[in-house]
């Protein structure tokens, strides 16, 4: 399969945005990233699943911490969606934007996000370049009603037409 190919086969997959974040481990380091690979997985008990790419800072940081955040992004969060996925902002700089908390496990939730989960990672699945990470929730919320931002074809879309 040429991957040019299979991305743009891949692109064609409507979806939510999130951005997945984590804590430094003994340093308290902000640590986060765009991620659109999110599932939920079981309610009983609660369980959901994002797939990061094994070589990122993020995925490196959650692997040491243990614990990591989904926050699910609004319409108006497309500046957040995008500093979470440049690779040229790093670590703490990517929260310059946004009113972030922090929760339980210590990881940044987003104040004004549409749902936020708080999870303890339970299971690493390697898949190729990418690892899935299962996450078992150990708290949530959902600050906001909104509509949410989407994502299709490298394209956002900050709302819902029905
Ligand atoms: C809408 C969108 C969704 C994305 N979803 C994912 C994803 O699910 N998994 C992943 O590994 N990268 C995903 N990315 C790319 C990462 O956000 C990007 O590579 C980021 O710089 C990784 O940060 P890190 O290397 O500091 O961990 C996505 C990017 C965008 C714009």
């Amino acid at each position: 399969m040429d991957p040019t190919f299979f991305r743009a086969v891949l692109a064609q997959w409507a979806s939510g945005v999130t951005v997945v974040t984590t804590v430094g481990n003994g340093d308290g380091r902000r640590y986060g990233m765009t991620a659109s690979s999110f599932s939920s997985v079981a309610v009983d008990p609660p369980l959901i699943s994002v797939c990061l790419a094994s070589a990122g800072t993020t995925y490196r940081m959650i692997r040491r911490s243990g614990v990591f955040a989904v926050n699910m992004l609004g319409h108006d969060h497309r500046d957040i969606s995008d500093r979470f996925a440049t690779p040229e902002i790093a670590g703490r700089d990517r929260f310059a934007n946004g009113d972030w908390d922090t929760a339980w496990t210590g990881s940044p939730v987003l104040a004004d996000s549409l749902a936020w989960l708080d999870c303890v990672v339970t299971a690493c699945h390697p898949a190729g370049d990418h690892t899935i990470l299962l996450g078992s929730v150990q708290d949530a919320a959902t600050p906001r009603s909104a509509a949410p931002l989407l994502y299709h074809a490298r394209t956002y879309y900050e709302g819902l037409v029905r």
